[in-house]
């Protein structure tokens, strides 16, 4: 049984003003059969992590260097991370691919280095407009799951995100079938890859212009174990409203 789970993230947004949501957060869910983690820019991680200390919520980064210490001027280990309260860290999200030019080969290595830390990895694959246009959506996100997920990945320390670039922060959302086929190719991916057992047990979350308002659909499509969301996520009611239809 997969535990759901809804996963925010702040992207560059939020100053030290913000963890007033995150305590909101806190409050308006004091128990939860979800997972709830919060990504807020490494500014924040430690303040973030005090605020959120002894509740249901967990923290994560936005990204983590492949080496665990070192010549790396503005860049965080995967150590760090953990040391400043994560207990989990994105990787490969679309906009450090296209911000920072990251490919699969150096996703795969930080995604190595989160795992050795003990760091969940939640690792973002998703198509262009254009590809999905060219019927290339599949192709693709079978290249960036071979080659951007590390061969010591388990059910505890992978999650995989399907992310279709043209739906983030547009208000376009694919249809449920368009979802649905992507999910079930994942999973059977990663059975095919690790075995059923694993590839059974690692979650696999939608993200994509998920709102309050959509999230009851997409999280009843098969193989959707829940969500990594933007925009939504900066406010603790939006967010409350799309870990309530987890619940
Ligand atoms: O990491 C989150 C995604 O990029 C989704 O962002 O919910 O603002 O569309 P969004």
């Amino acid at each position: 049984m997969r535990r759901k789970l809804a996963a925010g993230n702040w992207k560059m947004n939020g100053t030290g003003v913000a963890l007033s949501e995150l305590k909101a957060l806190r409050a308006a869910h004091p128990s939860s059969p979800a997972e709830i983690l919060i990504c807020p820019p490494a500014t924040l991680l430690h303040r973030a992590a005090a605020a959120v200390e002894g509740s249901e919520i967990a923290i994560g980064g936005q990204d983590c260097h492949a080496a665990v210490s070192g010549a790396h001027t503005g860049d965080l280990s995967a150590e760090m991370l953990l040391d400043a309260g994560a207990n989990a860290v994105i990787l490969g999200h679309s906009e450090r691919r296209e911000d920072h030019g990251e490919q699969n080969e150096e996703i795969r290595a930080k995604a190595r280095a989160a795992m050795d830390a003990g760091l969940k990895a939640i690792i973002c694959v998703g198509e262009s407009l254009n590809q999905r246009e060219a019927a290339n959506t599949l192709d693709i996100i079978g290249g960036q799951m071979s080659g951007s997920i590390p061969d010591q990945a388990t059910g505890e320390n992978l999650i995989v995100a399907y992310e279709p670039i043209w739906a983030i922060g547009t208000g376009k959302v694919p249809t449920l079938e368009e979802i649905g086929e992507v999910h079930d190719f994942i999973r059977a991916r990663l059975e095919r890859r690790f075995g059923e057992g694993v590839g059974r047990s690692v979650r696999l979350l939608y993200g994509g212009s998920v709102k309050p308002s959509n999230a009851v659909e997409i999280f009843g499509v098969s193989n959707v174990d829940g969500a990594l969301v933007g925009g939504a996520s900066l406010k603790a009611e939006d967010f409350s409203g799309i870990i309530r239809a987890l619940e």
